[in-house]
């Protein structure tokens, strides 16, 4: 039997109720002018037994949606739809923050308002395809290069995105620094070849996610602001010359911050422990994640490599997961064909037990 999932942690200004985080996952769910509905505050109301719940990467900006029907936190009918969300989770003694996630050169001007452009570090295309609810699969926009007078904007936009998650009511945010995105791309060697302050050597690459999280934690306070990060990922066509040293160096520089914590998920090449380099470089307040059930989180706790575990497939088809682990039931799968189709069905309707 478990002993230290379902003990309380408290990481920053959050007081989790146990140590069972759900990770961040995008489904798609909102409307075509990223507006949370009422299917996604039952998703997430269902999933209030979490100890923290972190909702899916929404965008800071209309030029960081990277997919259909991802919310956005900039218009006060985006903030109106997550304080139905929030206030649903509260009510059911949760505790939710909103990952804020801006898509950079992942995306489509299939997908974004007209006129709305694709931004990067540097104009690199990315190799891929995204899918488009207007066009079916298309490649990934060819991005246009930031100014540096443009990423002072972007910082600001984190910053109104950690304001406006606050009056939505979520208890803070979680800037996603992984799997390609905006941040990942300034961090790694591949995709900025910038020769400004934002672009160089670790320290310079880890500047823009430095300084998101930096005005973020201004905005609303450190212990309610989080990081995700995940070394050795090239997942969006990522590539980085030494991607231990270079998250080892944000991890430093997010650990001058006291963020509530560094979301920190297992690296996909044996050469990287991720979990030991974010001990070391970034301190406790660990949430790791990938792979987990609950006989490895247990012991990864027990362990000490953290404190608290994150999952994220099985709470798709087990809303009542912590239910299920504290009484010992066997869990339910989920459908893949129905991840990201829009409507309820394979979202906010798979049963609990009791
Ligand atoms: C459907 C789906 C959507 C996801 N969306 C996000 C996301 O928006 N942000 C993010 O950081 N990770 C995202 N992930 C990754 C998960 O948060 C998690 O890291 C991954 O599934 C591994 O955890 P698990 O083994 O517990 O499933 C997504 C994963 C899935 C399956």
């Amino acid at each position: 039997m478990s002993t230290h999932l379902f003990e309380p942690v408290t990481l920053g200004e959050l007081r989790l109720a146990n140590r069972i985080v759900m990770a961040p996952m995008t489904r798609n769910r909102a409307t075509a002018e990223g507006v949370p509905t009422a299917i996604m505050r039952d998703h997430y109301a269902q999933r209030a037994e979490a100890g923290l719940i972190v909702a899916e990467g929404s965008w800071p900006s209309a030029a960081g949606q990277a997919y259909c029907r991802q919310p956005g936190i900039v218009t006060n009918a985006q903030i109106d739809g997550w304080r139905r969300v929030t206030d649903a989770v509260h009510a059911r003694g949760g505790l939710i923050v909103l990952q804020v996630m801006h898509g950079g050169r992942i995306g489509s001007r299939h997908i974004k308002p007209p006129g709305v452009g694709t931004v990067a570090p540097s104009a690199l295309q990315a190799a891929g395809e995204v899918f488009t609810d207007s066009a079916g699969m298309q490649p990934f926009d060819h991005p246009r290069e930031l100014g540096a007078d443009e990423i002072e904007a972007v910082v600001r936009e984190h910053r109104c995105a950690a304001l406006n998650a606050r009056a939505a009511g979520f208890d803070g945010v979680e800037l996603h620094g992984t799997s390609g995105y905006l941040p990942m791309q300034f961090l790694s060697s591949g995709s900025n070849r910038r020769t400004d302050r934002y672009g160089g050597d670790a320290a310079a690459r880890s500047r823009f996610a430095f300084e998101c999280l930096a005005a973020m934690a201004d905005a609303i306070g450190a212990g309610r602001v989080g990081l995700r990060l995940n070394p050795g990922n090239t997942y969006n066509d990522t590539f980085d010359e030494d991607s231990a040293a270079t998250h080892a160096e944000l991890m430093r520089q997010a650990a001058s911050l006291q963020l509530a914590y560094l979301h920190v998920m297992r690296a996909p090449v044996p050469e990287i422990d991720a979990f030991a380099l974010a001990r070391q470089h970034f301190g406790a307040r660990l949430i790791l994640n990938d792979g987990f059930g609950i006989d490895s989180a247990e012991q990864a706790l027990a362990q000490r490599q953290g404190e608290a575990v994150s999952f994220a497939r099985h709470f798709i088809g087990n809303p009542d997961l912590v239910r299920r682990w504290r009484s010992g039931q066997a869990l339910s799968k989920f459908d893949r064909k129905l991840l990201y189709t829009p409507g309820a069905a394979g979202y906010s309707d798979y049963p609990s037990l009791s």
